[in-house]
């Protein structure tokens, strides 16, 4: 396998615990490999039900994103799985959005955000989590980060549903890129407040 992670290098490697899932959501570990640390999003110690059904469901639909981002410079690489229950991905350092960022990311940041969006809708996905600010990076660069395409919706760039549904979930991620920007980018959040209030953004972070 080449990302050189086993179920067996879980257990006897020094593995940091990056976010614990709750019921249904995967642990998400960082596990040495033999080219430096890698994530694995791992739904093994969840519940029956949880393994059986619901896991392989929402590790396919990851994979999917992945592959479908596959080269997106801002998207991790999808290195393989461990087996139905755990996907291995590239580790990329960075630290989560919220407005302790502002001022601390460089002034092109959120409209390279705004790029690293409009890329993943060209190759037909939609990512519809980008309000939690765990999903968005910024790495040691000052450059964004996409991660955890969990809720992701992935059409054929230029089929039917694509050009149907597709400018709707566009603007979905669009809105989130908002609230990041308001947040963000002062100047921003004065034009905000000037035309009465960042348009819906919502509770602070
Ligand atoms: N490829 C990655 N590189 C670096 N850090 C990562 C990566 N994937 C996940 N993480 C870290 O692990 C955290 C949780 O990952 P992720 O969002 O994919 O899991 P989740 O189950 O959806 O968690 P949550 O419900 O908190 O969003 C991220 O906020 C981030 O800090
Ligand atoms: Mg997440």
């Amino acid at each position: 396998m080449s990302h050189g992670v086993t179920r067996a290098s879980l257990r006897h490697e020094t593995v940091q615990l990056l976010n614990r899932g709750n019921r249904r959501n995967p642990d998400v570990l960082l596990v040495p490999g033999p080219s430096g640390p890698v994530v694995v999003k791992d739904w093994a110690p969840r519940g029956p039900w949880v393994r059986r059904w619901l896991a392989p469901w929402l590790g396919r639909r990851e994979e999917r994103a992945y592959q479908a981002l596959r080269g997106h410079p801002a998207v991790p690489r999808l290195l393989g799985r461990i087996d139905e229950l755990a996907l291995v991905i590239e580790y990329r350092p960075g630290r989560r959005m919220g407005r302790s960022l502002a001022g601390e990311v460089p002034p092109g940041f959120v409209d390279a955000l705004a790029g690293a969006i409009d890329g993943m809708h060209a190759r037909g996905v939609a990512h519809l989590d980008l309000r939690h600010r765990s999903n968005v990076l910024a790495d040691a660069s000052g450059r964004p980060v996409l991660i955890d395409f969990g809720s992701a919706v992935c059409l054929r760039p230029g089929g039917l549903a694509a050009r149907l549904l597709l400018p709707l979930l566009a603007w979905i991620d669009r809105r989130a890129l908002e609230k990041w920007r308001v947040r963000l980018e002062p100047a921003a959040r004065t034009a905000a407040g000037a035309s009465g209030g960042g348009g819906g953004a919502s509770r602070p972070t």
